[in-house]
């Protein structure tokens, strides 16, 4: 008997989508959205059954096997409303890049409360039409498209000693740890926002993501995303979002992108000349030319991550959740993906919550971040701001036509990297003025920037400075 079973208040719906997903992967599917990688034929009603049965539970009272004499439409939208893609619905408000709202920046490991009663923000933002546009945005609060609070989501899992003894005893008594994957996050993020999402390994942004896109249900606190409770996954929520994980595939294996696409647009049942219009737009922003006619088993990475956002992007969704979609890609190929990323928010007024360890998407895309560590906020705020509070030194770089006395460096500012001909230096804002005047009186100075510290450096300080404050704490 599975002892650790009786523990667990009922089967809930986290335990569904994972059988789903195994369903899913046993019919070829490779990850948690509904298209995965499959033989070279695409057998919608077996997969739609599988779907159907995995959601459904083992238990004949729950089956929910779609009968034989179902049309495939039907099937169809059974898949539709397990899936994250479905069909546009309409356009947004004019949106203003990099406007903040709701969460100025606030102090290193405390987050700026919102300045609401949040549950019944919540209930309103719940009850209010999908699709409910901002009122007002020049100079004015608006109502925020996505609203987090005190969102947690806390898993129970099995602890066993490794050897056979053990896995012996684990028969008979199970003992269990709580992982605090999100732990209380609040915020708010208005419609067209382009919001950085980050945090070191296993902080839970992926696991808010799943929340946010309703794949997980919070274990507490609210989520409202467009008036919509995610974890309703109702049509109308599931024709606004978008996952893309840089992790996983919906692309079918064996067949061409453009198979995928087509395959999503009668999922979402987008209209004939509207998803050719998104097609050749999408693939004309990417580049894919014919690309998309090669099955998807011979693309590149680089290659196939392009086609998973057209795929992703078919139903033109108005709420974009992007967890490492540049991951494992080169140099060039991220930078076009970024670019194609921050064009589609500007032509579609798009939301866009971006995670990546790459901080150079983040710099390129996210004017506000998100940090999270442990579960935790610890800062909600311009990405400049970050800066400008976890490292205000600037960095001066100088380039020499000839040798310098190390005196002369070593008085200008904190030696960051020193080369013959080449040297950087730490140095305080308010001294800058003075060190750059100096550096051109002193030494043979051909050339000089003025540069803010790396971003990876401004995380890992926050990362550092987060993690010293919960240890005090503890
Ligand atoms: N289904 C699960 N069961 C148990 N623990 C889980 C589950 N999913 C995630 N976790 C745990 O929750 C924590 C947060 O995981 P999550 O995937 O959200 O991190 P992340 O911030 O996305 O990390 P990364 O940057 O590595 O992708 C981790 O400690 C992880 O092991
Ligand atoms: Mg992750």
């Amino acid at each position: 008997m599975d002892r650790g079973r009786r523990h667990r208040p009922g089967r809930d719906r986290q335990e569904r989508h994972a059988r789903r997903d195994h369903a899913l992967r046993a019919h070829g599917g490779a990850q948690p959205v509904p298209l995965g990688a499959r033989p070279a034929r695409v057998d919608l009603g077996a997969r739609a059954r599988a779907l159907s049965r995995a959601e459904a539970g083992p238990g004949p009272a729950r089956r929910r096997v779609a009968p034989p004499g179902r049309s495939r439409r039907r099937r169809v939208r059974g898949l539709r409303a397990d899936g994250l893609r479905v069909q546009r619905v309409g356009r947004l408000a004019a949106h203003q890049p990099g406007h903040v709202v709701g969460a100025g920046a606030a102090p290193l490991g405390e987050h700026a409360p919102p300045d609401h009663d949040p549950g019944a923000a919540h209930d309103r933002a719940a009850r209010a039409a999908p699709g409910a546009r901002p009122r007002e945005r020049e100079g004015r609060r608006v109502s925020p498209q996505i609203r987090v609070t005190d969102l947690k989501k806390h898993f129970r899992v099995h602890e066993r000693a490794p050897g056979l003894a053990a896995s012996l005893r684990s028969l008979f008594s199970r003992t269990h740890r709580t992982v605090r994957a999100v732990d209380g996050v609040s915020f708010e993020i208005a419609a067209g926002e382009r919001v950085g999402f980050l945090g070191p390994n296993g902080a839970g942004k992926t696991t808010t993501l799943k929340m946010l896109s309703g794949l997980l249900h919070p274990t507490e606190g609210e989520v409202a995303v467009d008036g919509h409770v995610p974890q309703r996954r109702e049509a109308a929520f599931l024709e606004k979002i978008m996952l893309v994980m840089g992790q996983k595939q919906q692309l079918i294996w064996d067949l061409p992108p453009a198979d995928t696409f087509d395959l999503n647009r009668a999922i979402y049942e987008v209209p004939r000349a509207q998803f050719e219009e998104t097609v050749r737009e999408l693939t004309e922003l990417l580049d894919l030319g014919d690309l998309v006619r090669k099955p998807t088993r011979e693309l590149s990475l680089g290659e196939r991550m392009k086609c998973e956002l057209v795929a992703a992007l078919v139903h033109r969704p108005r709420v974009l959740f992007l967890d490492e979609p540049t991951i494992g890609l080169d140099v060039s190929t991220q930078v076009v993906v970024r670019e194609f990323i921050r064009e589609y928010n500007l032509r579609h007024d798009a939301t866009l919550i971006l995670t990546s360890h790459y901080m150079d998407d983040v710099a390129a895309l996210c004017p506000r971040v998100i940090v999270i560590d442990k579960g935790q906020l610890s800062y909600d705020g311009g990405l400049e701001a970050l800066v400008m509070q976890v490292r205000p030194e600037k960095r001066l770089r100088l380039r020499l036509h000839a040798a310098a006395a190390e005196e002369e460096v070593e008085a200008l500012g904190q030696i960051i990297e020193r080369e013959e001909r080449e040297i950087v230096v730490q140095v305080a804002q308010e001294a800058l003025a003075g060190a750059v005047s100096r550096a051109l009186e002193r030494l043979p100075v051909t050339d000089f920037t003025v540069t803010a510290a790396p971003l990876e450096e401004v995380m890992s300080e926050l990362f550092a400075r987060s993690r010293e404050a919960r240890e005090r704490s503890e």
